[in-house]
C-alpha cells in the first residue's frame, strides 16, 4: 500500500502580536490582500498534490474555519478540524493529528506562512519517500527563525533564533515528515518559551541522518505575516504580484483546479454562488471558455 501525504494546517497561537486587530478573530483569517492569510498555505497543500487536511486551531476560532472552507468537498478536498487549546508549540500539531496521520506522510504548514514558489509541486510529495524535508530560505534577519548551517550541502546544524550568526538560510514554515513524526514529537520536551518546537523535532532526524532539506531558490518569496508590518508587506506583495504577473496567487479554487481536484464545471458551479468581484472575477479568468 502505497502511502500518501497528508496535510496539517497550524492555525492556532492568539496572535497576541497583532492585538487588537485580532481580539475578536483568528489571525489566519485576517486579509492578505483580496483572500484570508489561511487561502495562501491552504493553496500551497494543493499544489503540492494534498487532498486531505487537518486545520488545527483554538476552539473559539474552528466554527469561522468551519464556515469558510466547510468539509472541503467543494474543492475536491477532505477537510477536518481539531483544537489546539493552549499554544503549546508547532510540533504538538502532529500530536493533536496523531489519528489522521495514522501510518502515511504527512505536511505540516504553518497558517500564517506565504509561500510563493514554483517549486512547491507534486513532483516534491512525489519524490517524497520517509525521513523528514525542511525548505529553506535565505533571508536578512535570521535570527527571527529556525536557522539551517550547511557545510559541503550537508546540514551540519538547527538553530532556533541564533543570537550569535550561523548562516542565512531560515527554516520556513513547510515541513514534510514520515509517521514516526508522531512518536518524536512525543518524546520532545518544552523549550525555555514552554513550547516543544519544530527545530528540536527536525533535530532528532537530522541525528538520524534523515533530514534532507530544499532550497527555494532566489526566485521564491516566502513570508510569514505574524506582524502588523508583515500583513501590511503582504498585502502589498501580493498586490504588485498579481498586477504584473495577471494573475491570483493563493487562491484554494485555481489550485484546485490545476491539481485536477475539480474540474472546470465543478468550478463554475461553485462561482455561480459567489459575488462577481474583481477577486472571482480574475478566477472566472481561469476558466478555459473553450472547455
Ligand atoms: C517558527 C519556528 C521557526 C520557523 C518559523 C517560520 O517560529 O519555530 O523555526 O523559522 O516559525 O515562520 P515562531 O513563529 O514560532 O517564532
Amino acid at each position: 500500500n502505497a502511502k500518501i501525504m497528508k496535510g496539517i494546517i497550524l492555525s492556532g497561537g492568539k496572535g497576541t502580536r497583532l492585538s487588537p486587530v485580532t481580539d475578536a478573530t483568528s489571525k489566519q483569517l485576517l486579509p492578505v490582500f483580496d483572500k484570508p492569510l489561511i487561502y495562501y498555505p491552504i493553496s500551497t497543500l494543493i499544489s503540492l498534490q494534498i487532498s486531505e487536511i487537518l486545520i488545527i486551531s483554538w476552539p473559539q476560532m474552528i466554527p469561522l474555519f468551519r464556515s469558510l472552507f466547510g468539509d472541503g468537498s467543494h474543492l475536491g478536498l477532505k477537510i477536518q478540524y481539531a483544537i489546539q487549546d493552549d499554544p503549546r508549540g508547532i510540533a504538538e500539531a502532529l500530536i493533536i493529528g496523531e489519528d489522521f496521520i495514522g501510518n502515511d506522510n504527512v505536511a505540516l504548514i504553518l497558517g500564517d506562512n506565504i509561500f510563493i514558489s514554483d517549486a512547491l509541486d507534486s513532483s516534491i510529495t512525489n519524490s517524497f519517500d520517509e525521513g523528514a524535508t525542511i525548505f529553506t530560505v535565505k533571508v536578512n534577519d535570521p535570527e527571527r527563525y529556525g536557522v539551517v548551517k550547511f557545510s559541503e550541502k550537508k546540514i551540519e546544524d538547527i538553530v532556533e533564533k541564533p543570537k550569535l550568526y550561523l548562516s542565512n538560510q531560515a527554516v520556513t514554515g513547510l515541513y514534510l515528515y514520515d509517521h514516526n513524526c508522531v512518536q518524536f514529537a512525543k518524546s520532545l520536551k518544552p523549550s525555555q518559551r514552554g513550547e516543544i518546537e519544530i527545530t528540536d523535532l527536525n533535530k532528532i532526524y537530522l541525528n538520524n541522518n534523515n533530514l534532507n532539506a530544499i532550497n527555494l531558490g532566489e526566485n521564491a518569496s516566502w513570508m510569514d505575516a505574524g506582524t502588523f508590518n508583515s500583513l501590511l508587506e503582504a498585502s502589498n506583495l501580493i498586490h504588485t504580484l498579481q498586477k504584473r504577473h495577471g494573475r491570483l496567487f493563493g487562491s484554494p479554487e485555481i489550485a484546485s483546479l490545476q491539481a485536477n481536484f475539480i474540474n472546470q464545471d465543478q468550478l463554475k458551479h461553485n462561482l455561480s454562488k459567489k459575488p462577481k468581484n474583481s477577486y472571482y472575477k480574475k478566477i472566472l479568468s481561469h476558466i478555459n471558455p473553450n472547455v
